[in-house]
Parts: structure tokens; sequence; C-alpha cells
């Protein structure tokens, strides 16, 4: 069978929260029937993350993700095993959400950054491809089967 670019990065979008303009400063809020295309079911944050380290590193077999730079910026790497995409977030009205199968690394970030995450499932080892090569067999996997199944 021919295995077609998998187009899966296209699914990967900014997603543009409210901001309500104050000259005491900004506010922007996040519902999530309006702005997550998911429920949200745990929010976690990385924070003090030395100059030079790259988190993420791995992919997910069913959690789906919205990433935001609430604080200062950093590159989120998007591979679908076919193509790959960086974004730059540096705003805190924007996330970024990252559907299943998608291998994510996190880099250059600024210092003071802070990158949260909300996200569709508990914490959940067995969901987690934390090794490239096996990531590249499960989406060829998927692949197979949403081809045979006509699924996206
Ligand atoms: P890890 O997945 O390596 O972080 P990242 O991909 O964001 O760089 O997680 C680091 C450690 O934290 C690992 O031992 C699992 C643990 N962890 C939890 O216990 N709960 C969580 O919600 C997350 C995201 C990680």
């Amino acid at each position: 069978m021919l295995i077609k670019p998998d187009g899966m990065l296209d699914r990967c979008h900014i997603v543009n929260f409210p901001k309500v303009t104050d000259f005491r400063g900004n506010l922007s809020f996040i519902e999530e029937s309006r702005q997550i295309p998911f429920q949200i079911k745990r929010v976690y944050y990385l924070y003090d993350v030395p100059s030079g380290a790259s988190r993420g590193g791995h992919a997910h077999r069913e959690l789906e993700q919205v990433v935001i730079a609430l604080s200062g910026s950093f590159d989120v790497i998007l591979d679908d095993g076919t193509n790959r995409h960086t974004f730059f977030l540096n705003r805190p009205h924007y996330g970024l959400y990252i559907p299943a199968g998608i291998w994510r690394e996190l880099e250059n970030f600024s210092s003071n950054s802070v990158a949260l995450s909300l996200v569709s499932q508990v914490y959940d080892e067995s969901d987690y491809l934390r090794d490239y090569e096996d990531f590249k067999r499960w989406i060829t996997n998927e692949q197979i089967w949403r081809e045979t199944f006509n699924h996206r």
C-alpha cells in the first residue's frame, strides 16, 4: 500500500484567545467550550527552564493539547512523521493546538518563560511515544488504519 503524506500537521493551528485591553493591564480568558476543542482534564506548566534546554521530545497516542506562552517566548517544533513546522510562541493570548499523533519539541526558551499546557487527559505514561523511531512506526500503522477505514 502506498503511504501518502499524512497531513496531520494541517490540524495544528493557533487559537486566538479574547484579549480585554485596559490601561490597568490586559486580560485574556479561555472557555473550554469556545476556544478549546476538547474537555480540559489537566493543566501543567514548564518554568525556570535553563537557557539552551529543550523539553517535549515525545508524541501522544490520544492526548490533545493547547500550549500557551504565558510569559516569555519559545519555539514549538511539530512533526507528523513526514513534515516539520516550527511555531514561535510569544504572546499570552495565543495558544497552539496540537492533536494526537504529533511529535513535539520545545526549544529556545527565553528567560522567565512559562509554557502553560491545557490537555485532554490525566497523566498516563502509556499514552506517550518517547522514541522517535517508535513514533514513526506507530504513525505509519495509524496511517494504514485511517486509509483502510477512511477515518481521520
Ligand atoms: P516530561 O513528559 O518528560 O516533560 P516534558 O515532555 O514536558 O519535557 O515529564 C517530566 C516528568 O514529569 C516525568 O517524570 C513525568 C512527570 N509528569 C507528571 O508526573 N505529570 C504531568 O502532568 C507531566 C506533564 C509530567
